[in-house]
């Protein structure tokens, strides 16, 4: 598995995505609430970009007349078709033990060592790492 460094954590800020280049595929990274996920950028339907559909939430099941909103964030909708995908599992929305789109794992690390600069005497902290896909 590869790893794609694909910004600093301030580039890609909550409720943003970016659609990168990681070998063959595209890919979306997303940034929901502060963690980051990644989908491939092809829907298992027919091959639209799923990663440029807008992202909204979901309702869960409930009585006659009664909405429960749920996921806000979380759902990414095809531009095309309008199936619907949780970004952070890849699972379909409408069948989603059978139907999902491929997801990656995506962590944050610090910067290499020789971009941190310190004084002896202080404390350095990192608050600004980077994004990586595993792909
Ligand atoms: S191509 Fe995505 S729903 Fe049809």
């Amino acid at each position: 598995m590869a790893k794609y460094t694909i910004c600093r954590v301030s580039e890609l800020p909550p409720g943003e995505r970016k659609i990168v280049e990681a070998g063959k595929r595209t890919i979306g990274v997303f940034n929901i609430r502060g963690d980051f996920f990644a989908i491939r950028n092809q829907c298992p339907h027919q091959n639209a970009p799923l990663c440029r559909g807008i992202v909204t939430g979901t309702t869960l099941p409930s009585q006659p007349g009664e909405y429960i909103w749920t996921k806000d964030g979380e759902i990414i909708r095809c531009p095309w078709h309008g199936w619907e995908f949780d970004i952070t599992t890849g699972r379909s929305v409408f069948n989603p033990h059978k139907m999902r789109v491929k997801s990656y794992e995506v962590t944050v690390e610090p910067p290499a060592a020789e971009e941190v600069e310190s004084v002896e005497s202080f404390t350095v902290t990192v608050e600004d790492g980077w994004v990586i896909l595993h792909a």
